[in-house]
């Protein structure tokens, strides 16, 4: 199979990470014959640096030109603490979201059982987690009406839905519902936004279509605790972009790294996949930083472009490197191998047959387990 694919490195640990997951890509293509053509393109502070504009037109095209966009992270400490900045590598994602027409973004979020004790949370409290978060991604009081009156004393920002906005990711969202355990959560502020009661109108008409599928209702402060008492009781969270945004952080936290967390954004025509963490400037270039999130985050990707056994490969190969303990600092400070280690060990593990009784105690001393 032939596919273009888009990669997108962006900042800080970007680049590190996403090179890793294309030495994945490259053992899927070895092992299962396929041609991936590789379009790399720039997004976020670097695009700034090199050509004044968090996304320049050339990287839209590319994305829209591919199967799938790869991407990596964005953001850099020197655009945060200044609010006057007018041009912010972050508008070249919000930018592109919107160019791209990725209404949805979906997270999933799933426990590593060697992975346990990593969580802030209570064993007993996590137990059974198996949860995905569905965020309206293009709407919402991101893209709403927004400025500043009063002779820039006073600020605004609108949060504005339209039934079709709405209806086209909820559908999304039920269909995920109906093929996992079948109980969708709205999570919005119906007692208090007009937006929010109009999201419950919707679901509420649309839950009649889906007779399979249950439908609760939480307002998203009760929501945010939830998520953190009882995570086991959520199969499918579906929420308006800002609270998605929110909310999806939230459950990062529960499976004790967010190094582990892919995400795929869906839409009108085009796809992105990108780690839900972010750049982490602090590890850029100390080659420390988990690469598991991209990888997995590829392996969507591949789910998506109907690579199905492939993509099921790649998963099982991140679970036995997590298994084996092959992790970077962020999930064991005392035994750990660096992310492009961790990279060559996901490739090796897709590419070639490994099983259960190779041993991979040699890599701490800087080899490659031998097979
Ligand atoms: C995310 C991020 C982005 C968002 C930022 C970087 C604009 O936090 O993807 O969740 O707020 O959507
Ligand atoms: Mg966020």
């Amino acid at each position: 199979m032939k596919k273009r694919i888009a990669v997108v490195p962006g900042d800080g640990i970007g680049p590190e990470v996403i090179k890793q997951a294309i030495k994945v890509l490259d053992a899927v293509s070895n092992r299962y014959n396929h041609e991936f053509i590789l379009d790399y393109a720039l997004m976020g502070a670097i695009a700034i640096d090199e050509t004044g504009d968090p996304l320049p037109q050339e990287t839209i095209d590319i994305c829209k030109m591919s199967d799938g966009v790869l991407f990596g992270a964005i953001g850099d400490p020197k655009y945060d603490n200044d609010p006057t900045a007018t041009v912010r590598p972050e508008q070249g994602l919000l930018r592109l979201r919107k160019e791209l027409g990725l209404y949805a973004n979906i997270r999933p979020v799933r426990l590593f059982a060697s992975l346990m004790d990593r969580s802030p949370l209570k064993e007993e409290r996590i137990l059974g987690t198996d949860l995905v978060v569905y965020r309206e991604l293009t709407s919402g009081i991101y893209f709403g009406d927004k400025g500043r009156v009063e002779g820039g004393n006073a600020a605004f920002d609108t949060c504005y839905y339209t039934v079709e906005e709405i209806t086209r990711i909820a559908k999304m969202a039920f269909e995920a519902a109906s093929r996992r355990r079948g109980v969708l959560t709205l999570v919005d502020k119906a007692n208090v936004l007009e937006s929010s009661r109009l999201w419950r109108e919707v679901v509420q008409k649309m839950a009649l279509e889906y007779p399979d599928v249950s439908v609760d209702y939480l307002f998203v402060d009760n929501a945010a605790m939830q998520v953190v008492q009882n995570p086991a009781r959520f199969d499918v969270i579906l929420t308006e972009n800002m609270f998605g945004d929110i909310i999806s952080d939230e459950t990062s936290v529960i499976t004790g790294s967010i190094g582990l967390l892919p995400s795929a954004s869906l839409g009108l025509s085009s796809s992105l996949f990108e780690p839900i963490h972010g750049s982490y400037p602090e590890a850029a270039g100390k080659d420390i930083a988990n690469p598991l999130a991209t990888i997995l985050s590829l392996a969507m990707l591949l789910e998506h472009v109907g690579l199905i056994e492939e993509a099921r490969r790649v998963e099982a190969a991140v679970e036995l490197v997590i298994d084996k303990g092959l992790v970077t600092p962020d999930l064991n400070d005392e035994h750990f191998i660096s992310c492009s280690k961790v990279g060559d060990v996901v490739a090796m593990m897709v590419e070639s047959d490994l099983d259960e009784d190779t041993s991979f105690d040699n890599i701490f001393e800087g080899n490659l387990p031998l097979i």
